[in-house]
């Protein structure tokens, strides 16, 4: 049976003997209610390291007060049995008061690349993100981190944060885990309705789209973006919270396609907010 760890200092001692025996460690951070796409993560890490440490955390300090906090999925016993049959090796499952000790009251906040896309309309998102993840860190002390593109604005934020803050981690970014019809995978598609469930498949036709815009060398982001406008409105239960071209490492919005860029938006299909994205060189 794989080991849960629910207190930091059984990670410590656990990653200090890893590393004492000259292992690499690898790290998947989570929220749980793991899914393909977690599972990618998990066999890359399995695949580059000696090591691997999942954490499952549904931290609240990155949910706004109106967000789905209490209702976010958990289920520890499916994430157990899939990170063993993965091949990790440890999971670190702390309660909130072993992350956020009484008093707590130190932050890690970034501006410029929090500003944009999600941040927009999640304002206290990414530094609770910058936090938990830098807390993470500090406690597993990783060789390398694996994160999703699918939440491509936090894997760059990520990387950002490591580079500004001299963190000798290794962060790499894995591809999109779609369904079969194209929906990408998330723990939030489980708040779906079967009809939700259809209409969600707007979100990757929309990310189509523009990937042949892109791809037959449409260079405006103006009219990319109003035509994948057009495309989300043509279906009755999207609601867009934003579609945007942005700059692949600053995540400022660019209205030329004349550099590495991420096309991402956020849409809800009736009360669910969905994120997908493409980037394109
Ligand atoms: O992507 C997530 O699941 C979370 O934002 C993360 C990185 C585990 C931090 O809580």
């Amino acid at each position: 049976m794989i080991t849960i760890a629910t207190k930091v200092k059984e990670v410590r001692e656990q990653v200090k003997a890893w590393k004492k025996a000259g292992l690499t460690v690898g790290f998947v951070p989570t929220m749980g209610y793991l899914h393909e796409g977690h599972q990618s993560l998990i066999k890359r890490a399995v695949e580059e390291n000696d090591k691997v440490v999942v954490s499952i955390f549904v931290n609240p300090m990155q949910f706004g007060p109106t967000e789905d906090l209490d209702s976010y999925p958990r289920d520890l016993e499916k994430d157990s049995a899939l990170c063993e049959a993965t091949g990790a090796n440890l999971i670190f499952h702390p309660e909130p008061e072993e992350m956020y000790t009484d008093g707590f009251c130190s932050y890690v906040d970034m501006s410029v690349l929090t500003e944009e896309l999600c941040g927009l309309s999640r304002p206290v998102h990414f530094r609770g993100v910058c936090t938990v993840v830098s807390k993470l860190f500090h406690i597993v002390t990783p060789d390398r981190a694996y994160f999703g593109q699918k939440d491509a604005q936090q894997l760059a934020i990520i990387k950002r944060m490591v580079l500004d803050l001299n963190m000798d981690i290794e962060i790499v970014g894995c591809p999109i885990v779609r369904e079969a019809d194209g929906l990408a995978k998330s723990s939030r598609n489980t708040y779906l309705s079967p009809e939700e469930r259809k209409a969600a498949l707007i979100l990757s036709q929309t990310i189509q789209l523009a990937e042949q815009l892109l791809q037959s060398g449409e260079k405006d982001a103006a009219t990319i973006i109003s035509q994948m406008t057009k495309k989300i409105e043509s279906e009755p239960l999207a609601r867009i919270d934003y579609i945007k071209i942005v700059d692949a490492m600053t995540m400022q919005q660019i209205p030329t396609i004349d550099r590495p860029i991420l096309c991402a938006m956020a849409v809800y299909i009736g009360k669910t907010r969905l994120i997908d994205n493409t980037m394109f060189e």
